[in-house]
C-alpha cells in the first residue's frame, strides 16, 4: 500500500497543475437530439475542422447516428492538428458558434467540410491571422445568424473561448 503513495501525490500535482487548462464543462458537442446518457452507448469523435479525413467520416458517422438513435449519444470534440494552421481558429469558432447559438454548431461545422479547402495551408500561405479570422467569423455568421457577425468576430477575442 505504502509503496503507491508518491504515485498518487504525483497524480494530484498534475491534476492542480493543470487545473486552469481543463475546461469548466466536459469538452464536446452532443450531436442532434440527445439520448439519454446513461443508457446509451456513447461516441466521442476527435474531429478537425479543416482535416480531410474528419470531413470524410462524418457523413458515415451521421448516418450510423441515425441508425442507433436513441441508443446512442455522439459527441465530436474539436480538435485542431497542429499541421492544419488554421484549424485552431477554426475550433475557436465552433465554441463561439455554440456559444451564440448553440443549434448552429453543427451546420457551422458542415460549412467548414463544404469550404474547407478555402483554409488549407496552401492557399492562405499569404493571408494575415486577421484576414483569415474575418473570413471565418462571415461564415460563422452564415450559421448563427448574420445578425451577429460582430459578436462572432469579438468572441476571436474571448480569451476562455
Ligand atoms: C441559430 O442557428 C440555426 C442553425 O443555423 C438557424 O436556423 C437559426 O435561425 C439561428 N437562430 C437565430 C436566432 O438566428
Ligand atoms: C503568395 O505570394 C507569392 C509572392 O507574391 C505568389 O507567388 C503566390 O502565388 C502567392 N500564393 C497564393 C496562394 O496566393
Amino acid at each position: 500500500m505504502g509503496k503507491h503513495f508518491p504515485i498518487l501525490i504525483l497524480l494530484f500535482q498534475g491534476l492542480y497543475m493543470a487545473r486552469s487548462l481543463i475546461p469548466a464543462k466536459y469538452d464536446g458537442f452532443p450531436y442532434g437530439d440527445n439520448s439519454d446518457i446513461s443508457n446509451a452507448i456513447i461516441v466521442e469523435a476527435f474531429f478537425d475542422p479543416l482535416c480531410p479525413d474528419s470531413r470524410d467520416a462524418w457523413p458515415p458517422l451521421k448516418r450510423l447516428f441515425l441508425e442507433y438513435y436513441p441508443h446512442i449519444y455522439l459527441l465530436v470534440h474539436p480538435f485542431p492538428l497542429p499541421y492544419h494552421d488554421n484549424s485552431f481558429v477554426a475550433c475557436r469558432a465552433l465554441h463561439i458558434a455554440n456559444m451564440l447559438n448553440a443549434s448552429a454548431t453543427y451546420p457551422l461545422l458542415e460549412l467548414f467540410f463544404k469550404y474547407q479547402e478555402k483554409y488549407y495551408n496552401g492557399p492562405t500561405k499569404n493571408s494575415s491571422r486577421a484576414a483569415i479570422i474575418e473570413d471565418v467569423a462571415r461564415l460563422g455568421a452564415q450559421a448563427v445568424g448574420n445578425a451577429l457577425l460582430s459578436e462572432f468576430k469579438d468572441g476571436f477575442a474571448d480569451s476562455p473561448i
